[in-house]
């Protein structure tokens, strides 16, 4: 039986997983330790509502486990000589640089944790890969775990993560199921029933999989691909539901009662947004091309171009509506989160609609109750499209929904979070310039009555 985890980085994955773990084995002592000094002091905060990350119901199981089992950390070292078993989960962001620049998957992060570990070690570890990797790195953390270590053995394990933001304390109570990868030897059997019995605690023993490592490595990537490109499909969908008098909802819903395709994500969008998706499609498509395996990789590649595509037609159709220009005319953004309920921005639509609509020098005003402007500011400046200044100059960022679409041209909706549905939209088009366009990125909100109302509404695929 493990009685001491360590859990390196404690970011979306790091933080709730391993609050779940610490919650549901009160006896496994479990520490989370990052590098990231602020990040940690945020997990600490006395008042429990400030944690770092936005999750429904995080702060509770965080109240209830921390300081019992649950510990936040940056003594990284110490807290890897304690365990008997230790996560990585840290970030695999795609490559900014050299080979595989856009594509790869950035180990760097990953390779660092397995030569720390591996220089810290003095008994026997079972390391467990969290973060998302491309198939077969754990042969090559084996390798830097055996060639750098003390002579101590090490057993890795796969077990990725499928959590959802804003759904990962439901995802990670209920899972639809555990992935557990590891070696066929004794040992590492030995290794993966440690971790299984850990699961067990709450998620019922069918719904734990094991696998060997790759299966394991690459049924990760895999998922987040079949994901995206439900997206994309329905996403492809909606512009010819645009042409053609189709109803891209009324689509979607016939289409989904068939059992064998179902209901779920088929939500057209202004495109999907988020950590992963991307990065792991792109990672798929760079294994795939390593391999000369050339059709797969332009099958894949093009749930990503699909997705562009959706974002850029987003904006273009803002522009041509407003009569072909949306230079110093006020566009009010609802959200800026990736999704509701979550307080991450990373690669979300509305950064890239954002831009495109600076660069046709429009004036951006954004509302989101969990995204703050130092955070709206970091996306833009991080895409190098203009200066940081030219940047701050054409957005400004409200804490009210109603003074951000007060004298606006247009409203966008990128973010559906429900406190939208309810918002008084006769009160915000009395203060709106005419005629009142309303572009809902999301399908948020009801098109009778906001035309009833008097708005212009476009939503996508309708
Ligand atoms: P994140 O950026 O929120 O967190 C990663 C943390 O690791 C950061 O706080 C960083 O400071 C820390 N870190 C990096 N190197 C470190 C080191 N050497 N020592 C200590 N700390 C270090 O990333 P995330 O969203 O939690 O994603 C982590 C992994 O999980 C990725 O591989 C991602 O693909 C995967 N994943 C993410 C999600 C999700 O919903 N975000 C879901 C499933 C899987
Ligand atoms: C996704 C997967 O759902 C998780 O299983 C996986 O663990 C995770 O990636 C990961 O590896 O990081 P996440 O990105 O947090 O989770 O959120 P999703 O709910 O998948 O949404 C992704 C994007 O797709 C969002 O921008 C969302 O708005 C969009 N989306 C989703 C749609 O546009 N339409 C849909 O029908 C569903």
């Amino acid at each position: 039986m493990i009685k001491s985890i360590c859990c390196i980085g404690a970011g979306y994955v790091g933080g709730p997983t391993m609050a779940i773990i610490a919650q549901k084995c009160p006896n496994i002592k479990v520490t989370v330790v990052d590098l990231n000094e602020e990040r940690i002091t945020a997990w600490n905060d006395k008042d429990v509502h400030n944690i770092p990350i936005y999750e429904p119901g995080l702060s509770e199981v965080v109240a209830e486990a921390r300081g019992r089992n649950l510990f936040f950390s940056t003594e990284v070292d110490k807290a890897i000589d304690e365990a008997e078993m230790i996560f990585i989960s840290v970030n695999t962001p795609t490559k900014t640089y050299g080979v595989g620049k856009g594509m790869a998957a950035d180990l760097k992060y990953i390779e660092l944790c397995a030569r720390q570990i591996a220089r810290v070690s003095k008994t026997n570890k079972i390391v467990v890969e969290k973060s998302t990797l491309p198939v077969r790195t754990a042969s090559a953390i084996k390798d830097i775990l055996d060639h750098t270590g003390n002579g101590v053995k090490f057993q890795i394990l796969s077990n990725p993560e499928f959590l959802a933001e804003g759904t990962a304390v439901e995802d990670l109570h209920s899972p639809d199921r555990v992935l557990i990868g590891g070696d066929s030897s004794e040992d590492g059997q030995i290794a993966v029933q440690k971790l299984v019995d850990i699961y067990a605690n709450w998620v019922p023993k069918d719904k734990i999989l094991t696998t060997n490592v790759w299966s394991s490595e690459l049924s990760k990537l895999t998922a987040n691909a079949y994901l995206a490109q439900r997206v994309s499909s329905i996403n492809a969908l909606s512009e010819l539901c645009e042409k053609t008098g189709a109803d891209v909802n009324e689509v979607a819903r016939a289409i989904g009662m068939d059992s064998r395709i179902g209901s779920k994500f088929l939500k057209a969008s202004v495109g999907f947004g988020g950590s992963c998706f991307q990065k792991d499609i792109l990672n798929l498509v760079y294994i795939a091309k390593s391999y000369g395996l050339n059709e797969v990789a332009d099958y894949w590649e093009q749930v990503i171009i699909m997705n562009d595509h959706q974002k850029r037609r987003f904006a273009k159709n803002i522009i041509s509506t407003l009569y072909n220009t949306v230079s110093g005319k006020k566009i009010a953004f609802l959200g800026w989160a990736f999704k509701k309920d979550t307080n991450d921005t990373r690669e979300s639509a509305a950064i890239y609609v954002a831009d495109d609509l600076l660069s046709e020098q429009a004036n951006i005003a954004i509302f989101d109750p969990k995204v703050d402007e130092k955070q709206i500011q970091y996306d833009l400046n991080y895409l190098e499209t203009r200066t940081n200044e030219a940047n701050k100059n054409g957005i400004s960022v409200f804490k009210n929904p109603y003074e951000t679409c007060k004298d606006a041209h247009a409203i966008a909706i990128l973010t559906e979070w429900d406190e939208f549905k309810t918002l008084d939209w006769q009160n915000i088009y009395n203060n709106m310039l005419k005629p009142a366009f309303v572009f809902d990125g999301r399908n948020l909100l009801n098109k009778k009555e906001l035309e009833k109302i008097g708005f212009v509404y476009q939503a996508i695929g309708s």
